[in-house]
């Protein structure tokens, strides 16, 4: 999947067009509050830049889960407002995402104008994928603009039926994404690495699959590890594993040499009898964990080890916290491999890609998010791509280059 197989906004003459553009405006709230910004923040260079050729710019987007019905806690009018906020300018928030209120605000825009429509989810038909729905987003406009790489993991409506309906283009996030992805795995400067943690090897194995195939070292940190000691006949004490998927671990080993991908697992491991804050550890090596211990972080050997062979790599692709590291002193591990990938990165030895809601927030608390070649906006859809799966936004995209639609 090539990132430069579609359009973007540089084959876009806006000016004086109605252009529907499909964010991601799904940013985590608590208390009414937007906890974190970044989908907002990302926005803005397509906002600016359509807006300053004088396109009538149509926003769309879903925001959580209302399942098909107007929620009123789950209305985007908030959004909106901090959108316009952002932005430094007002936007008009319709109450509706298609119909005559949608039609007559769009009708009433003047070029340049912002235009924030309700959230697509209140219609069942958005997550169906409903024709009939995606003819009414199409109605609203003459082109239509995907933003939103964090969501192109969905066959919705607003995500993919319309694409199928007006010339469509990549956006600057989606382009940026793209881009990013396809350094990190398509077309990696060599040798390319990555880091794999998180709890479960079951809910990871697409993406180990498909890692193994494409780069030449896997760092597999995260509890996930420790099923695959466990495989290997060590001991982990009363350590998070998945007893049912040793063979499928043993397997991976197997897969891994036979391609020629060199698998680092923990050699020591920081351990405590009780999952808490500041709780009393005991640093082992992995063949010494105690029968009634937890290994919740990689020890510092492993932490010397890993940086020896990420300064051998010029690409690096990082998901998952090498250990729990929501609670101190288990965060120790992540941060100092993050501090080491941001100084590589710096130096420019090192291309850097992460994603997934995890890794960004532990790339944020080691406090390198900054230092870091690329942060995808994503977590589902990163971690699809990742998967090396068809993700049906970006295709959709892909498609109507195919058909050449004039425009
Ligand atoms: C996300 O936050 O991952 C995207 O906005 C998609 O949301 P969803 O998981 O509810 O489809
Ligand atoms: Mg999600």
């Amino acid at each position: 999947m090539g990132a430069t197989s579609f359009k973007t906004l540089d084959d876009l003459d806006a000016t004086g067009k109605k252009v529907l553009l499909r964010a991601d405006l799904n940013v985590p709230v608590r208390n009414a509050q937007i906890t974190d910004a970044t989908r907002i923040l990302r926005l803005l260079p397509t906002i600016q830049e359509l807006a300053q050729k004088g396109a009538k710019v149509i926003v769309v987007s879903h925001f959580d889960r209302p399942k098909g019905k107007p929620v009123p806690e789950m209305s985007l009018g908030p959004i909106a407002d901090a959108l316009g906020d952002a932005l430094g300018r007002p936007v008009t928030f319709v109450d509706d995402c298609i119909g005559p209120k949608a039609q007559q605000a769009v009708n009433a825009m003047q070029d340049g104008d912002v235009v924030v429509l309700e959230n697509t989810r209140f219609y069942p038909g958005e997550e169906q994928n409903d024709p009939a729905l995606a003819k009414e987003f199409a109605s609203l406009a003459d082109y239509y603009v995907n933003d939103a790489f964090s969501a192109a993991h969905r066959a919705h409506a607003s995500t993919e039926g319309v694409a199928r309906l007006l010339p469509s283009f990549a956006g600057r996030l989606m382009e940026t994404e793209l881009n990013a992805l396809n350094i990190a795995l398509e077309n990696p400067a060599r040798p390319v690495g990555a880091i794999v943690g998180g709890a479960k090897i079951s809910t990871k194995l697409d993406l180990i699959g498909n890692l193994l195939a494409k780069v030449d070292m896997l760092i597999i940190g995260g509890a996930m590890a420790n099923t695959f000691l466990a495989a290997q006949g060590v001991n982990v004490g009363r350590s998070l594993q998945e007893a049912d998927m040793h063979d499928t671990a043993r397997d991976i080993l197997a897969k891994a040499k036979e391609k020629g991908c060199e698998i680092v697992l923990p050699v020591d491991a920081v351990t405590a009898t009780d999952f808490r804050a500041d709780v009393p550890t005991r640093t082992v090596p992995v063949t010494a964990i105690p029968d009634d211990a937890m290994m919740l972080d990689v020890g510092p050997e492993t932490v010397t080890l890993i940086e020896q062979k990420i300064a051998t790599l010029k690409t690096l692709v990082w998901n998952g916290p090498l250990g729990a590291f929501e609670i101190t002193p288990f965060d120790a591990a992540t941060n100092a491999v993050a501090r080491d990938v941001a100084r590589l990165t710096d130096s420019g030895a090192l291309k850097s890609i992460a994603g997934g809601g995890d890794t960004v927030s532990a790339l944020r608390h080691a406090g390198v998010e900054k230092h870091i070649s690329y942060i995808s906006s994503a977590g589902g859809a990163f971690l699809e791509w990742m998967e090396g799966k068809t993700l049906p936004g970006i295709m959709a995209l892909e498609n109507i280059f195919e058909r050449a639609l004039p425009i």
